[in-house]
């Protein structure tokens, strides 16, 4: 906070322009990544003023650094701790990134929620990340016993896993929004993951109808945007949706939310049934990875390997 401050002084802002700013924004770095008309509108400033203090921001804070440094930094992921989906992950879900979870209904999108919750409190020497989690509920899917199963499973008390899951539950967009403002606060305070189950539902609630096309994409850029920065912060984000139908072709379902939603995550992974309790995770589009699946079990201990499983 003190950065931004000392920041915008140093570049001859008044007070309140300084006061709504840091408000919302906690590092220069942050300022730099946030679209000039998000900043104009979420602290009431002018347009024109928004987009200078992310031009000047980006100055002091845009730079081009050695590959080989990248290559350096070591990655930090929060495991599925189920062999099988880690390998396909090439080792779990990095902090940074934001992923889509999609499968049709029943297929186990919440469980897989809450079970990544639950494995992101582990020490990060068992493959969490130690911290908190923030888990926004737009369905009434959270299930604080599911989670205190999943807890004891890993040896962990159940009060003590719950204690450090923050649950939003939300049913509309602007709910949702303040949610996701709050979520990335509690990023900034050392929460490590932030779940949305689901992403689409309130929008497919409010915006139906072609006629709310643009607005619905309008809103649903902005959720996408603060979880973008939530992830930009180190979080990792996870958010599921449902799928829409679509005929012909080797895909037979696509995710809900169009082209906005099209582009932002990375990995999109796909959740389908096979028999019983077992379920395919296939990485559908990543950055990074190659297509490939995964097996696996969906137990009261949450998600498992299907090896030795009866
Ligand atoms: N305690 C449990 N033990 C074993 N399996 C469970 C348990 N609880 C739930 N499941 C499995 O999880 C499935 C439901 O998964 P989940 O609720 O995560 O689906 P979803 O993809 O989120 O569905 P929706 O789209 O309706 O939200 C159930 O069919 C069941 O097989
Ligand atoms: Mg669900």
């Amino acid at each position: 906070m003190a950065e931004v401050r000392e920041f915008l002084k140093a570049r001859g802002y008044p007070d309140w322009i300084i006061e709504r700013i840091q408000a919302c924004f906690s590092s220069v770095r942050e300022l730099s990544m946030v679209p000039p008309g998000v900043l104009a509108e979420s602290c009431g400033v002018d347009a024109k003023v928004a987009r200078e203090i992310v031009r000047q921001a980006a100055e002091a804070t845009v730079s081009l650094r050695p590959a080989i440094e990248v290559a350096r930094t070591p990655k930090k992921y929060l495991k599925f701790l189920v062999k099988s989906i880690d390998e396909l992950l090439g080792g779990g879900l990095p902090r940074g990134s934001l992923v889509e979870i999609y499968g049709e209904p029943g297929v186990g999108k919440t469980q897989t929620a809450l079970h990544l919750a639950v494995n992101a409190l582990l020490p990060t020497d068992e493959g969490g990340l130690g911290g908190r989690v923030v888990y926004v509920d737009t369905e009434g899917g959270f299930s604080p016993d599911r989670v205190a199963a999943m807890a004891r499973a890993r040896g962990m008390e159940p009060e003590s896993a719950l204690e450090r899951i923050s649950v939003a539950e939300v049913r509309t967009v602007e709910a949702l929004l303040v949610a996701l403002t709050r979520a990335r606060d509690e990023v900034r305070a050392g929460a490590v993951l932030v779940v949305v189950d689901s992403l689409l539902s309130p929008f497919r609630q409010e915006y139906s109808g072609l006629g709310m096309l643009a607005a619905r994409q309008q809103r649903l850029a902005a959720a996408l945007g603060e979880l973008g920065r939530a992830a930009d912060l180190g979080a990792v984000c996870v958010i599921t949706n449902h799928v829409i139908g679509k005929t012909g072709g080797l895909q037979r379902y696509s995710p809900a939310g169009g082209y906005v939603l099209g582009h932002a995550p990375d990995p999109v992974l796909l959740i389908r049934r096979s028999v019983r309790n077992r379920r395919i995770l296939s990485v559908v589009d990543s950055s990074h990875l190659p297509p490939g699946e995964a097996l696996f079990a969906i137990t009261e201990a949450g998600l498992v390997d299907v090896e030795g499983l009866a």
